[in-house]
């Protein structure tokens, strides 16, 4: 087993110099391509899963799933990483279950969707934070809320995260990460024009850093949404809207400001899907899954493992020789 923690994982990003990008995925078949993408760019590398997200009707099954498959990848660093837990009993669920590390989502009322006061948010991160920490896991919290939506369901307005608060929520939730909201959003549909600085406030992370400079940040909703890919989607039969997501250089920039690790979905499951449409379409015979999914596979691995190299992880599983693996470190 080579399960690592989000701590170790982003303490390792920072003594390098680098990010690592966590990918969501939501298929067994999408986490062999990600770790495929890790093993042939040598690459540390976060696989994240939201609750509820997978075709799998038991969260339990789906998990254990991926934790049988990290375990043939004993050459690969990784991270097993919970997605906007949207609540305590999702991530103990989800620590009990063999994740090294878990998002708790204060940033919305879980009851009414609106955005949920700092007291409340602290309050549920630093339960999990407890829990979590005495089982040797890690916890990334969120300050601010990311728009759009993470997993098609709810749509978040985006709120801009505060240094101020920043500094106090880590004081007081003792978070191992904190996806801070700069005005990125989840989701393939981003931004009506290309984003300069007045809707990505790449500015704020400096200036929280500042503020946690032992925290690792987060920035999520990183996806770039390739114009090729849609294009390619839509001419199987897609329908979306043109979109712009962050430019691959300002993600590459957000590392040296302070970010460690850096969320994406979208452009894997884009370039996922562009496949598999691709194969539905060209062969109307077959009625065998598996070589869409397949194809899909493939096309993941390789936009993954592009963007290993952009964020600069690849070449650094290494590094991570002698890190104590989780099984090791966790109570
Ligand atoms: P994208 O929707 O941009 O891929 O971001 C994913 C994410 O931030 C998951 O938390």
């Amino acid at each position: 087993m080579t399960l690592i923690t989000l701590r170790q994982a982003l303490d390792g990003a920072r003594r390098g110099g680098y990010g690592i990008g966590a990918f969501n995925v939501t298929d067994v078949v999408q986490a062999e391509a990600v770790l495929d993408a890790a093993r042939r760019t040598s690459s540390p590398v976060i696989v994240q899963t939201i609750a509820g997200a997978s075709a799998f009707a038991s969260d339990e099954l789906y998990w254990d799933l991926l934790l049988r498959t990290i375990s043939h990848y004993p050459d690969v660093p990784v991270v097993l990483h919970l997605d906007h837990g949207p609540d305590e009993a999702t991530c103990l669920r989800a620590i009990d279950a063999g994740f090294s590390s878990v998002m708790i989502d204060g940033s919305l009322d879980p009851a009414t969707h609106q955005p949920a006061s700092f007291e409340a948010n602290v309050e549920v991160t630093r339960r999990v934070v407890e829990y979590a920490h005495r089982r040797g896991v890690s916890v990334e919290g969120e300050l601010g809320t990311i728009g759009g939506s993470e997993d098609g369901g709810t749509h978040k307005e985006i709120v801009l995260a505060d240094p101020e608060q920043a500094q106090a929520f880590v004081e007081q939730t003792d978070v191992d990460a904190l996806a801070v909201a700069i005005g990125t959003s989840h989701g393939a549909y981003k931004f009506s024009s290309p984003p300069d600085g007045s809707v990505l406030h790449m500015d704020l992370i400096s200036a929280i850093k500042a503020k946690v400079p032992d925290t690792h940040l987060v920035m999520h909703g990183s996806s770039s949404l390739p114009a090729d890919v849609r294009a390619e989607i839509n001419a199987y039969g897609g329908s979306l809207p043109e979109s712009w997501g962050v430019p691959e250089d300002e993600k590459a920039r957000s590392t040296t400001l302070g970010v460690t690790k850096i969320n994406q979905g979208m452009d894997s499951h884009m370039a996922f899907m562009a496949q598999l449409r691709r194969s539905l379409a060209q062969d109307g015979v077959t009625v065998d899954p598996a070589p869409g999914l397949r194809a899909g596979r493939a096309a993941m691995r390789d936009i993954v493992a592009e963007r290993m190299a952009v964020f600069g992880q690849a070449g650094h599983a290494p590094q991570f020789a002698d890190v104590p693996a989780f099984d090791a470190v966790r109570a």
